[in-house]
């Protein structure tokens, strides 16, 4: 947990005036539990927001500049307002620079402001704190600049802002979870209408827990692009006969009838990751509502050895924390998170085995790899919000004498 006094004093250290106090946000992070690379392909995914993630301190000025600081790293920039449209390499100020970009072009009038972030999600480890930078962004400069942006909204242009500003072309999976959230549920989204329902998660004696390798890696240098150029060559190819619109328009049924079309042994693995990922989505929040708990554990395997062998996006990192997770008794399944190339896995464990797990799972994987795991337990269903800062206090102090 983030000390919001500390941050509030860091504030004033890098901005001065307290007599004029500013305002905090919060974003949450996001895990998805099941529905990988699914998303820009019009499909299904299954994600849940987390309680940790992105703050933002934020105070309107009287110039024309915003200055942008960060708690966690070191690069720091102060940018006028003609100059907004100029990228800064590969810094994090791309994120809030290109959500303003959408923002100025919905209507929004924003003036001078003093920023600072920091954060609680690991950067890089696949646990979305970039689309948590992008949506506290939009949040807060919505509000502070008084416009009338509806969160749905928000999700799309920070979505946009990552494709068209940052470089990145993300799906729309992560902007939405951490934009949507509900207590103790997983997102259930239709990635082609947007149409999504909370699945509340009852996992009785069981957690969800996030193992990560340690292991950066950066999207935009990964695979990501690669893997979705290689997705729009397997629609073509299954255009051939009668034109199709993405991967998902196919159930397992019709793309077994139409796999011939692909002569790529490469695009056609790519293509049955993605047709059965689908599919193991509706089953799985099937098995949720079912309170089959055993039946979504196998899916979630399923779903990380069609990763590592059809879409080949997982590593060797990835693969040893999944094999010594499904190694610990009462791990009902165990998969990578996110983009992959590094980053998170994502395990369902009985909640008496968990300390058993990050103990044998922690050593297990230093000895086969020579790094060191961390492991999170996170509450899921954190929303935006703006925080209180003397609430935020008082509730610190409650907590201390409970
Ligand atoms: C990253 C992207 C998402 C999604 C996942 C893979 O997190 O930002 O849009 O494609 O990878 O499921």
């Amino acid at each position: 947990m983030i000390d919001l006094n500390s941050l509030q004093e860091k504030f004033y250290k890098i901005y001065g005036n307290e007599n004029r106090a500013p305002l905090l946000f919060f974003a949450p992070g996001r895990v998805n539990l099941i529905g990988e690379h699914t998303d820009y392909n019009g499909g299904y995914v299954f994600p849940g927001s987390l309680n940790f993630g992105t703050y933002l301190m934020i105070r309107k000025t009287t110039d024309s500049y915003v200055s942008f600081h960060s708690d966690n790293l070191d690069y720091t920039a102060r940018v006028s307002f003609n100059d907004l449209k100029t990228k800064h390499n590969n810094e994090w100020v791309n994120y809030p620079l290109g959500v303003i970009e959408q923002l100025l072009k919905r209507g929004l009038k924003p003036g001078g402001m003093e920023l600072l972030y920091s954060g609680d999600i690991p950067n890089g480890a696949g646990l979305s704190s970039s689309a948590s930078i992008e949506i506290v962004s939009a949040y807060a400069f919505n509000k502070l600049w008084q416009g009338q942006i509806s969160m749905l909204e928000m999700i799309k242009l920070s979505q946009q802002a990552e494709n068209e500003f940052v470089g990145m072309n993300c799906g729309i999976m992560d902007q939405f979870a951490v934009g949507m959230g509900a207590s103790n549920s997983g997102l259930f989204l239709n990635c082609d209408t947007l149409e999504y329902q909370m699945v509340p998660l009852h996992l009785s004696d069981y957690k969800i827990l996030i193992s990560n390798t340690n292991k950066k890696r950066k999207l935009t240098d990964s695979k990501y692009n690669e893997r979705r150029a290689e997705c729009e060559q397997a629609v073509a190819d299954l255009s051939k006969n009668k034109g199709i619109k993405n991967l998902s328009s196919l159930s397992l049924d019709e793309f077994q009838e139409s796999r011939s079309l692909i002569h790529d042994p490469v695009i056609l693995k790519r293509a049955t990751h993605v047709i059965s990922e689908n599919q193991r989505v509706l089953e799985a929040v099937q098995a949720i509502r079912n309170g089959d708990l055993r039946e979504f554990g196998k899916l979630m395997n399923e779903s990380h050895d069609s990763l590592r062998y059809d879409y080949e996006v997982s590593g060797v990192e990835l693969d040893t924390l999944v094999e010594e997770a499904r190694k610990i008794p009462g791990v009902l399944g165990s998969r990578m998170t996110g983009a992959g190339f590094g980053g998170c896995t994502v395990s369902l464990v009985k909640e008496s085995e968990v300390e058993k797990f990050m103990d044998l799972v922690g050593k297990n994987y230093q000895l086969r790899t020579g790094l060191q795991a961390s492991f999170y337990l996170p509450d899921l269903g954190a929303v935006p919000a703006e925080i209180e800062l003397k609430k935020q206090a008082e509730d610190e102090a409650k907590a201390e004498e409970e």
